[in-house]
């Protein structure tokens, strides 16, 4: 007997259209087809055909010796960390990096790893000079400086390839390894027209998200050398994140790798459109660079203006620098109607 699956699509499930983040996507009836087929083994055994190909797919797109598929961006981050920086050794990260401000404290509390924060320059890169001034001497009292990890696109920010190529070349000379937080880099990639290889030039690992504007429901994939990989599989399971029949949510990777990546050009082209009509009500809008806008909301007027967003089907998170999502669900359409809310506001005066 065979069962006839049916998925309908996010609009169909006539859902709030929700601007948090580009982490709120529900997997396309496309994608959940590929994750009902999937084939799967035990991944800790090293048995899920499909997360193999997933993790080969990606290493030979990238350009690295190996991959690690990973439960999330935050695991897949603090194995790398835990890879490159053994315990009571430091790492330098920007002040405004998910691994530093938004991964509960996760290399320090569960890697014994110092961070070194750095101010972030308002591209989103973090200075040389700065660098190097951080960059501890030899001597017993400081914590060896080991890692430089990055992020890009950081905050929708794409950093330029000529200023990675540098910074990463820097690094390497001062005896430091590189990691990039690549939660985000097909933005990266789509932005500049870039191949897969040029953007991550330089870095030693790079760890990239399936579920953010890739949109699949899970997934990021650690890319390194093979010393790397092995040692991150060894934390990986250290961590929880040896999972079994993952094939499944490999399946919805490989599809979004397949189908999803030009896409993100349509989510840019939103955001800017989104920016421009804000704009337009007099609103201050950061230019944005890939799908995340920047507008400031008079403090004043935060919690009203988001409680009158839901009573409108918006789901947005407003602060004084708000931060507005494009994504897969959603598409131009729904853009007019949050910029027609934005309008209707009564109480903007
Ligand atoms: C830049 C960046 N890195 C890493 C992560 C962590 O990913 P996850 O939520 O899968 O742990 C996020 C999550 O939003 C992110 O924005």
């Amino acid at each position: 007997m065979s069962t006839q699956l049916e998925f309908r699509t996010a609009s169909q499930l006539r859902l709030p259209i929700d601007i948090r983040s580009d982490t709120v996507t529900r997997p396309s009836p496309g994608m959940r087809a590929a994750m009902a087929a999937a084939e799967v083994g035990d991944d800790v055994y090293g048995d899920d055909p499909t997360v193999n190909r997933l993790q080969a797919h990606v290493a030979e797109r990238f350009g690295f010796e190996a991959a690690l598929f990973f439960a999330s961006g935050t695991q897949s981050n603090l194995a790398a960390l835990m890879s490159h920086c053994g315990r009571g050794e430091e790492y330098l990260v920007g002040q405004e990096a998910h691994t530093y401000s938004y991964e509960g404290g996760g290399a320090a509390v569960l890697g014994s790893i110092q961070p070194q924060p750095l101010q972030n320059e308002p591209d989103g890169g973090i200075s040389i000079q700065r660098i190097a001034s951080a960059i501890k001497p030899d001597d017993i009292h400081f914590a060896p400086t080991r890692l430089l990890a990055l992020e890009n696109t950081i905050g929708g920010r794409v950093l330029s390839p000529d200023y990675l190529r540098q910074v990463t070349q820097f690094a390497h000379s001062r005896g430091l390894r590189t990691h990039l937080d690549g939660a985000r880099i097909f933005n990266a990639i789509v932005k500049l027209k870039m191949d897969e290889g040029a953007a991550v030039a330089g870095f030693d690992s790079v760890s990239v998200c399936l579920s953010k504007g890739l949109g699949a429901p899970a997934g990021s994939v650690l890319l390194g050398s093979r010393e790397i990989i092995d040692r991150a599989r060894r934390w990986r399971k250290a961590l929880g994140g040896g999972m079994r029949q993952a094939g499944v949510l490999a399946a919805a990777g490989l599809y979004a790798l397949e189908h999803h990546v030009p896409k993100l050009a349509l989510d840019h082209a939103n955001a800017e459109y989104l920016a421009q009509g804000l704009r337009d009500l007099g609103l201050h809008v950061e230019p944005p660079q890939t799908n995340l806008v920047y507008v400031a909301i008079p403090a004043d007027k935060t919690a009203d203006l988001k409680s009158y967003l839901g009573s409108q089907g918006i789901l947005a998170t407003i602060a004084p620098r708000t931060r507005l999502a494009t994504h897969l669900d959603v598409p131009r359409d729904k853009i007019e109607a949050v910029l027609s809310a934005f309008r209707d506001y009564p109480r903007w005066d």
